[in-house]
């Protein structure tokens, strides 16, 4: 299109009509770079004058000339109104006082669940001692579940967890060591490693057992790890959890993916570990003072072969905690079921 006064009027009135919308600075901004930037409208059209010929040339530059000079000074008086316009109910006004730090407002919608709250306390702790936090999958397949973890089909250890299997034969994963082999295949040594997650078992209900449940492992492999860093790294962790000394015990059991085997147990918060309350029998604790925390042990040579980790040079810890009974015996729960049950009564105590 040959350059005319019909075009610099409609650059103009273009540029009238964006400018009529523009509501803040940095909108502003960008009108000024479009139209009277480098790259803008008006040096485009100024361009394009030294090819008229000598009558139009000194006509259309003086148009030209003042069209740059009226949007400069309309850009200018918009600027001012902008910076002087009367504050919207949402603006804040002059010399107001931001503090950056302060915590955002509450949104009206409840709040997180306490053993949400406290996964997340329990994973601090882990991330502060050098533990890299994963979370399991809750449906897995056999082989995860089981037979990586030295139980093989058949094995009779199986039993030790009531299994709900899905129709097309996977697991809801009975426990977090589902996760120990992918793990020890993907990372590199030393690994340290809590994996965090839900787990399910088809198990008679009581104060203590639930059919959902929340579980830690624990997981260390490098060279010259012996049975009194696991008893010492946990106890740590339950020291910082409960931010007192706790009274622990470990005595022998069995889990066919660690060698040896133990079991932790906690003294009872319900009944001080006297095993009554009220001159009743404790039932949280079945009345013998101490509740099963976890269980543990030094990771298999299976195990660590299946990962293909050489168990002559390597060793390592593993451990199984349920989030839920530490939960318990942190607030003095006395039920195990309250957790699931969905009663705003008690869920608002947290
Ligand atoms: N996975 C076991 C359970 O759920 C606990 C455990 C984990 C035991 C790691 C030993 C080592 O019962």
């Amino acid at each position: 299109m040959p350059l005319n006064k019909e075009t610099i009027n409609v650059v103009k009135s273009n540029a009238f009509q964006v400018l009529e919308r523009v509501d803040d600075l940095l909108s502003l901004s960008n009108w000024e770079k479009k139209y009277l930037g480098k790259k803008g409208e008006v040096v485009n059209i100024t361009k394009q004058v030294c090819e008229l010929n000598s009558v139009e040339r000194p006509i259309i530059g003086t148009l030209i000339n003042d069209l740059k000079q009226e949007l400069s000074i309309a850009a200018q008086k918009r600027k001012q109104e902008l910076a002087t316009r009367t504050p919207s109910s949402h603006s804040v006004p002059p010399g107001t006082f931001f503090d950056l730090t302060a915590p955002g407002k509450r949104v009206p919608l409840g709040h997180l669940h306490p053993i949400t709250q406290m996964r997340q306390y329990a994973e601090d702790i882990f991330i502060r001692m050098g533990f890299e936090v994963h979370e399991t999958r809750e449906v897995d397949d056999d082989y995860h579940n089981f037979e990586s973890l030295n139980m093989p089909p058949q094995h009779p250890a199986r039993d030790l967890w009531d299994t709900f299997w899905t129709e097309n034969g996977l697991v809801c994963i009975t426990h977090t060591s589902n996760m120990q082999i992918r793990i020890l295949t993907s990372k590199s040594i030393p690994i340290r490693a809590i994996i965090v997650g839900r787990c399910f078992r088809n198990e008679a209900l009581d104060a203590r057992h639930e059919h959902t449940l929340h579980q830690i492992e624990g997981l260390y492999v490098d060279k010259n790890i012996k049975l009194s860093d696991l008893i010492g790294t946990f106890k740590k962790f339950l020291d910082e959890f409960y931010q007192r000394d706790v009274k622990i015990k470990t005595q022998p059991s069995h889990f066919p993916f660690v060698e040896p085997g133990i079991e932790f147990l906690l003294d009872c918060s319900l009944c001080q570990g006297t095993g009554i309350i009220n001159k009743d029998r404790c039932s949280t604790c079945g009345g013998n003072g101490w509740i099963e925390l976890a269980g543990a042990g030094m990771i298999h040579p299976n195990v660590l072969a299946e990962a293909g980790l050489d168990s002559q040079k390597y060793s390592g810890f593993a451990w199984g905690f349920g989030l839920d009974r530490l939960v318990m015996m942190k607030y003095g729960i006395e039920d195990i079921r309250h957790f699931n049950r969905g009663d705003l009564r008690f869920i608002q105590q947290f």
